[in-house]
């Protein structure tokens, strides 16, 4: 009753500049979303309730502790204090990741006595653990007419996972993973099973347990068999096994139609196709992927991490630096490498000796340019234990550009770095590029980006965001980036 009440509570405040309720019927084509005349009466959502195992649970913001007339002055210290963590948001049925799009509709920092509204929030979730649970929602939403959105991390900084004002099914809760002995015309050997919501983490803990790699991402949080496979995947093993999508050998799913569905590259062959790498939401509700997994060996995984700045050097030397880093990329990729600058080398299979020969001309040429660095060479016996000592915690990231070989291996090297370098003169930015080669062949064709395979560089613009600076300043951060 009481979540029923805030929902209640919340609905009849009107957000400040959103308050036009449409007219039915909608426009062909359109789902109705909260506030509009035909959204569903609390009887229906009661009812679906009841075909969900009592999982349908009503949009409360997290900040809403931060509010009247539910402020609570120690839960909202805590929410301020995780509040920019997605550890914080992923838990939660609705929440939202990404700072613009929370818009502030109900924010930990803003003043106690402004409303907490729903804002950019999904009205309702659906925790989604088993098939009859997506079905019933996929089912209502039909029926009703309504928006839906499937959720897992909320890490598409997009917004394809926040869904105003809809009906969400949620799947990140679902944590499975399983390894069995897969046998196709396609491909016998080790894969692993993982259900929906299951994080990079947790799969790489899973699989150091029987002595395999497996493909996820350099964010520990993304949703592995969510956006991250569907859209692509690269993990710091992509280098030398491909995409995660390229890995894939079956996709279980619940289509529109409420109908269950196992695809793979011979049965239901065009969705399987579409699911790996068409990207999310978009085909079917996934309820776990089946995908290769690869031995650990006896050399392990090397890595090197070479750190300098731009103490005590000029700004021109400083980009000479970048503009030499920039022309090993193609050498490193080709040796299976995988790397963020200023961060570790990935090499799987590789030993120390060859990790120094690998990265010995760049080295030579910071020597050239007087610079001084650390360099640190790794080896671990699996990739968790180098995991673990590199990526376990990851920046967020904002926007990204695939940087096609041509470009790298081309004359117009010194163009990217230019702009490289304009970019993070002209503000608090910082230039991310994971470097990697998609090392093929796909378990069989798919409906991956093409660029993906001409691609060499994944960069991601990163800037800080002050959570307590007026929203106008906010807002002119980003507009700058
Ligand atoms: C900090 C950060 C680091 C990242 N690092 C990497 C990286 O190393 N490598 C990499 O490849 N990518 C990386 N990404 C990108 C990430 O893989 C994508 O944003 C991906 O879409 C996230 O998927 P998700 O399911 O976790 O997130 P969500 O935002 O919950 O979902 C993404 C999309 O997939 C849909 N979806 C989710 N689950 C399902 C499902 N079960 N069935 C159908 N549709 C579903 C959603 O509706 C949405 O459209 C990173 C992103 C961030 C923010
Ligand atoms: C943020 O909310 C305001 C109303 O408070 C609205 O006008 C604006 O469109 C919203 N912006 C985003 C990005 O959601
Ligand atoms: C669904 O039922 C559960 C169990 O009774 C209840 O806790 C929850 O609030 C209900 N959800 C909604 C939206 O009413
Ligand atoms: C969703 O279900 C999972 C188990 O499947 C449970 O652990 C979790 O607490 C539930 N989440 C909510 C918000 O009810
Ligand atoms: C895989 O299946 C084929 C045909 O069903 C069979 O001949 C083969 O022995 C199987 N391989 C393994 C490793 O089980
Ligand atoms: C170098 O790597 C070792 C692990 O082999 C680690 O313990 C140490 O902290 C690293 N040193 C630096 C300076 O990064
Ligand atoms: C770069 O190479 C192309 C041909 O590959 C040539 O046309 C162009 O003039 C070169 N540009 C520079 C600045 O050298
Ligand atoms: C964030 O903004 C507030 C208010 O403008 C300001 O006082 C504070 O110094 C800013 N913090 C940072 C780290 O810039």
């Amino acid at each position: 009753m009481y979540i029923h009440a805030l929902l209640l509570f919340i609905a009849v405040i009107p957000p400040a500049a959103s308050v036009s309720i449409s007219q039915d019927p909608v426009p062909k084509g359109c789902r109705y979303v909260l506030r509009d005349q035909s959204w569903p009466s609390l009887s229906d959502w009661a009812h679906l309730n009841t075909s969900v195992d009592w999982q349908l649970i009503a949009t409360v913001p997290l900040a809403s502790v931060s509010h009247d007339p539910t402020y609570d002055e120690a839960a909202c210290a805590r929410m301020q204090q995780s509040w920019a963590f997605s550890q914080t948001h992923i838990p939660d049925p609705a929440s939202i990741v990404e700072p613009l799009a929370q818009n502030e509709s109900c924010d930990p920092f803003t003043p106690r006595t402004s409303p907490c509204r729903l804002g950019n929030y999904a009205a309702y979730a659906i925790n989604v653990s088993s098939p009859s649970r997506a079905t019933a929602g996929l089912q209502f939403a039909r029926e009703k007419n309504i928006r839906l959105v499937i959720k897992s991390t909320r890490h598409d900084l997009l917004g394809k996972s926040i869904g105003r004002g809809s009906l969400g099914l949620c799947v990140q809760n679902l944590h499975q993973v399983s390894f069995f002995t897969y046998n196709s015309s396609l491909y016998t050997g080790p894969p692993r099973k993982f259900s929906l919501g299951i994080l990079a983490w947790g799969i790489y803990e899973a699989a150091a347990l029987v002595g395999k790699r497996v493909l996820a991402g350099t964010c520990n949080t993304v949703s592995v068999a969510g956006g991250f496979s569907q859209a692509g995947g690269h993990s710091l093993l992509s280098s030398t096994y491909g995409l995660s999508a390229d890995n894939v050998l079956e996709w279980e799913v619940v289509l529109p139609d409420s109908s269950l569905v196992v695809a793979t590259p011979n049965q239901a062959s065009d969705l399987y196709w579409a699911l790996s790498g068409g990207g999310g939401s978009t085909y079917a509700v996934v309820m776990s992927m089946t995908v290769k997994t690869f031995p650990e060996s006896s050399i392990g995984i090397g890595g090197a991490a070479i750190t300098y700045t731009n103490q005590g050097i000029s700004e021109d030397t400083y980009w000479a630096s970048i503009t030499a880093f920039r022309n090993h990329i193609p050498a490193w990729v080709a040796a299976g490498g995988v790397f963020l600058p200023l961060r570790p080398l990935t090499f799987p299979d590789k030993t120390p000796d060859e990790v120094n020969n690998l990265i010995a001309p760049f080295t030579t040429e910071l020597d050239n340019l007087a610079i001084s660095f650390v360099l640190n060479i790794t080896s671990f016996p699996n990739y968790l234990a180098h995991f673990n000592q590199y990526y376990r915690s990851f920046p967020s990231v904002n926007g990204g550009r695939l940087i096609p070989r041509s470009l790298i291996t081309s004359n117009r090297t010194q163009d990217l770095v230019d702009v490289y370098r304009q970019i993070t003169a002209s503000g608090d930015f910082m230039m991310i590029g994971v470097c990697f080669v998609v090392s093929g062949p796909p378990v069989a064709p798919n409906g991956l980006n093409p660029y993906w395979r001409d691609t060499i560089v994944h960069n991601t613009i990163q800037s800080s965001w002050n959570f307590t600076a007026s929203w106008e300043n906010k807002e002119v951060e980003m507009l700058a980036g």
